[in-house]
């Protein structure tokens, strides 16, 4: 089986945030955990270079838009690189490859007749891009996304008939109840649906920064449409010589809720027009914000991805984000709470843990696992988690399954302290039931490690190496005898000095 996971492609007109980071790491884990499952996966982000959102930028900073893209492109490919994304493309909408596929589905839709010329006129936002259905307006004619003045614009422009999808699109979301997840987002979706759709324009005539209109040079294409379009165009020329789309179209879209309506609404109406095949699904997840507002650059409360990898590791920046916030919903993050569960959770339960278990397996038992059974009580604990979890991710449930891994974590260093192996080692006749408690630390580790490999996959290969297991397919306890040799392990998650306070 194929698994074809994307992130939204981040516009070139700021430095990459933790915001951004959030989106590519949620994608990562789902990516490396389908890997895990063998699905053969392929793991897509990248940047969106055209449009109002990018010109509007590099006209306030006096460059062009192609110069602020060739800036910026590399700065989001470095964060996905920072945060240790296992991307197997980057794409950049300027690429040509990306432009020449635009182009042929474009005129496409075209000729199946869901194009037209007209004009429209209503509110418009610069920054989304966006005219604003009546619903979408926030007081004082204003976006409610970025908190700006709406201008009235008039265009003359092509259009694409997106009202005649209403009832394709009702039917689709009925057919698929989970095409889009969590629930309340499907549930706004349908009815933004069912409101009744106004047709939306194809293309821009003033501006010239995009993508040109085959049939007519004088307009560019609109950039949301171009965007959108980079998650069927990357497959057609991502390997040199080879057309991807076969073997992993349609895709699975990860994004958060401000831009819900372009995915949920316009993209699978806009495929179908296509003849394309809709996305297997999507997931919208919520902001992360710091105090009460969602983190963006022009709010200036950007907690910076690259100062915090830099002196915790990507693992730890990724653990924080998914265990700190629900996924799917809003959520504070601070530089203090990431501390403080970097110490409580990541160093102590989990870093001790191992640390602990690896040691006392070389002390008293000269580094080799013991042949044994494992314990009952844990064996029941851990019955099935394999199977839990997977459910679980299958529904980007990325934070419960992280809550289930760590309540057996946590379990594993109640077993330390119930079973005191140390005394067990200073008497002879335990020697059996020290091999036990052992053996069942040691398949305790293996199992929540694999399952957490995802989330954190530098520390995790670390310690698989330690425990010397080579395969990183999911497994059961137990499903692995003794005999094989360990080897000690420093801290996993070092002690830091806390940066606040
Ligand atoms: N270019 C469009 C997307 C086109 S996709 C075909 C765009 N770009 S963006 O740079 O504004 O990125 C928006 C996305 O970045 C959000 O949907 C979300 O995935 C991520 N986030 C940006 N800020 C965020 C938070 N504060 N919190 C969580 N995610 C955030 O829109």
């Amino acid at each position: 089986m194929s698994f074809y996971v994307t992130t939204p492609i981040y516009y070139v007109n700021g430095e990459p945030h933790l915001g951004h980071a959030y989106s590519t790491m949620a994608a990562d884990v789902l990516a490396r955990h389908m890997r895990q499952r063998g699905e053969d996966v392929f793991f897509l982000t990248g940047t969106d270079e055209f449009g109002e959102p990018v010109a509007q930028q590099a006209e306030r900073e006096g460059v062009t838009p192609r110069e602020l893209g060739d800036r910026l492109a590399p700065r989001f490919k470095e964060m996905a690189a920072k945060v240790n994304a296992s991307n197997d493309f980057f794409i950049r909408t300027t690429d040509e490859g990306h432009q020449k596929r635009v182009q042929e589905v474009v005129q496409q839709v075209y000729d199946n007749g869901h194009v037209y010329e007209g004009t429209y006129e209503g509110w418009y936002c610069p920054r989304c891009a966006d005219f604003k259905t009546d619903s979408e307006i926030a007081e004082g004619n204003t976006c409610p996304i970025h908190g700006i003045e709406l201008t009235r614009e008039q265009q003359d422009n092509w259009f694409f008939r997106l009202s005649s999808f209403q009832e394709p699109l009702e039917r689709l979301y009925a057919e698929r109840p989970d095409f889009v997840i969590p629930d309340f987002r499907r549930n706004e979706a349908l009815s933004f649906i069912r409101q009744g759709l106004r047709d939306v324009s194809l293309s821009r005539p003033k501006l010239k920064w995009g993508v040109p209109v085959p049939w007519d040079p004088e307009q560019v294409i609109y950039v949301w449409f171009d965007a959108l379009l980079n998650y069927y165009t990357a497959l057609s020329y991502a390997r040199e010589g080879k057309d991807l789309t076969e073997t992993y179209w349609p895709a699975f879209h990860l994004l958060a809720k401000d831009i819900l309506k372009f995915h949920a609404v316009y993209w699978p109406a806009f495929l179908m027009a296509a003849g394309l095949e809709v996305p297997r699904g999507m997931v919208i997840h919520g902001y992360l914000l710091m105090g009460e507002s969602k983190m963006s650059k022009s709010l200036g409360n950007v907690l910076d991805p690259f100062d915090a990898i830099d002196r915790y590791g990507s693992d730890a920046l990724r653990f924080y984000c998914f265990r700190e916030v629900s996924f799917g919903r809003d959520g504070a993050v601070s530089a203090a709470g990431f501390e403080s569960r970097y110490e409580t959770e990541l160093a102590n339960d989990y870093g001790n843990l191992a640390s602990r278990v690896l040691a006392m397996v070389d002390r008293y038992r000269d580094g080799t696992v013991p042949n044994s059974e494992a314990d009952p009580a844990i064996a029941e604990d851990f019955k099935g988690i394999v199977t839990r979890f997977s459910a679980l991710l299958d529904k980007t449930e990325l934070t419960v399954a992280l809550d289930e891994v760590w309540t057996l974590v946590r379990r594993l260093n109640r077993f330390v302290e119930e079973t005191r192996p140390w005394d067990l080692a200073k008497d002879e006749d335990e020697a059996g039931r020290l091999d036990q408690v052992l053996y069942t630390l040691i398949e305790g580790l293996r199992v929540t490690t694999l399952l957490l490999l995802p989330y954190l996959p530098v520390s995790a290969e670390r310690l698989l190496g330690a425990l010397g297991e080579e395969d990183r397919g999911l497994a059961e306890l137990g499903s692995r005898g003794g005999g094989q040799q360990i080897e000690r392990l420093g801290q996993l998650f070092p002690k830091l000095e806390p940066a606040t306070g």
